[in-house]
């Protein structure tokens, strides 16, 4: 098929030229976008007489049936034209003629596919913090619903302090907190409209870039036309801000792999999100977080791609560019597959809070508390601390725990412990004093759930 770009040569490219230069198979999906781009273009360009009014309206109207029938499945992709931009103003030449190759004026492909991409995923970066917000809620919901469950929080994988799941599933919330808030800011920088620029030192024309973007819904126009056709930095933004909350996910994959593990045993997820073995038939694989764990790793891939694409390219566009889309779509498909079945995983998660407690009870995890108790008896910090320790190893020695230990055997380490000891190491008590801001007290636990619903205007449950 002859190109639309022949001119100084006859377009006569190779077949297998073509096909590896061709973006329609991936570009295609931004149809939407660019269809409502260059209705704004029509119409910015018929307000600046540079375009007829009549003109303009066919256009609009031509390309108002082509959303409807690429909508409708009655219009399908041409895979042989060479991207979506070229497909649409082909077929839009094709029902009104020679007007709807007046589109084209005061602008470029250049313009026109970062216009596209920023538009496709501005729309994107709404649908993923949907599903974000739905993951809080159901994290929320089961943060209060172990409000009070104990268990061992870890450091180093060790057995550190008593903490309350809640306040553990809290800790998730608030790095999906910071991911809304980085996939807004970022949404900022990338409402900037770039249509305008052309190839890219703008144009002759007398254009309204302003009015343009205002019809689109973008907050501001670019600055440069050289930077608004060579920049990619809001995809690489995006992939950024997306492999951040994958690496929050895939954390949290892990502990619920761990946890679901016969040696934890502290989570038990639902038949609905686990798989059996083909050949051991005891076997309840956490898949769903296993995969949740893998495909980060193909989000931190495509981050890397596109970081790789653009470090060598001089100004402005360049071919390369059209490498930005798998990337970033595949980012952006990945996390929304993701991110449901992550939600539907913890909401039909169970919490065995018994065995939780056990073995916050097993772990000497009230240790820093009853160092604790001796400081408010007056002996300093070290010393405590020092005590403390010599009992533990009495007590792992002898197969006892802190909390049933008697007092005898306490006085015997140190004068100072009275009956009140008991007090300091029960592990709710332990839970509980610690009321300090964003600690993982009970009550402080329920202010951090509200606060978030506050925030997100959640419902309570
Ligand atoms: N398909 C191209 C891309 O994705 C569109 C821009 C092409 N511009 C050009 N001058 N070849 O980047």
């Amino acid at each position: 098929m002859a190109k639309m770009w022949a001119g100084v040569t006859a377009g006569n490219t190779d077949k297998t030229a073509d096909d590896f230069n061709s973006s329609i198979h991936f570009d295609s999906r931004m149809y939407r976008e660019d269809i409502t781009g260059s209705m704004a273009h029509a119409r910015m360009l018929a307000k600046q007489g540079i375009l007829k009014q009549e003109a303009a309206e066919h256009i609009v109207q031509g390309l108002q049936g082509i959303l409807e029938d690429l909508e409708n499945g009655s219009l399908t992709f041409d895979l042989s034209c060479e991207d979506i931009h070229m497909f649409i103003e082909q077929v839009l030449t094709e029902r009104i003629g020679d007007e709807g190759k007046m589109l084209h004026t005061a602008r470029s492909r250049n313009d026109q596919v970062a216009l596209d991409v920023r538009m496709y995923l501005r729309n994107e970066t709404e649908t993923i913090r949907d599903m974000i917000t739905a993951l809080i809620a159901v994290l929320c919901e089961q943060a209060e619903k172990y409000a009070d469950a104990i268990l061992p929080g870890y450091t180093h994988l060790q057995r550190a302090q008593p903490v309350v799941f809640g306040h553990h599933i809290m800790a998730y919330v608030m790095m999906l907190m910071r991911d809304l808030d980085r996939l807004a800011d970022m949404k900022e920088r990338m409402n900037v409209s770039p249509i305008g620029a052309c190839a890219l030192a703008g144009t002759t024309y007398n254009t309204d870039r302003a009015y343009e973007a205002e019809l689109l819904g973008f907050d501001s126009v670019c600055a440069n036309s050289i930077d608004a056709v060579s920049d990619r930095d809001f995809c690489l933004e995006m992939l950024s801000d997306l492999s951040i909350l994958m690496m929050h996910l895939s954390r949290f994959a892990e502990e619920i792999i761990l946890w679901s593990s016969w040696e934890f045993r502290f989570v038990s997820l639902s038949d609905a999100y686990t798989t059996g073995s083909s050949i051991m038939p005891q076997k309840r694989n956490p898949d769903m977080a296993e995969l949740v764990r893998g495909k980060t790793g193909r989000v931190y891939g495509d981050m890397m791609t596109l970081f790789t694409v653009m470090k060598g390219i001089p100004l402005a566009y360049n071919k390369d560019m059209q490498e930005d889309k798998e990337a970033v779509f595949d980012a952006v498909d990945t996390v929304k597959m993701c991110l449901p079945v992550f939600t539907g995983m913890v909401k039909t998660m169970k919490a065995n809070t018994d065995v939780m407690r056990e073995a916050a009870r097993r772990g000497f995890i009230n240790a820093t508390d009853l160092a604790d108790y001796l400081v408010t008896k007056g002996l300093p910090f070290r010393s405590a601390y020092k005590i403390s320790g010599q009992i533990v190893a009495y007590c792992m020695e002898n197969g006892k725990v802190l909390e049933t230990l008697e007092l005898p055997v306490y006085q015997s380490f140190c004068e100072l412990f009275a009956e009140d000891l008991y007090e300091a190491v029960d592990l709710t008590a332990c839970v509980n004093r610690r009321i300090s801001e964003g600690g993982t007290s009970v009550e402080s636990v329920r202010k951090q759930i509200a606060d978030v619903r506050k925030k997100l205007e959640l419902q309570g449950e």
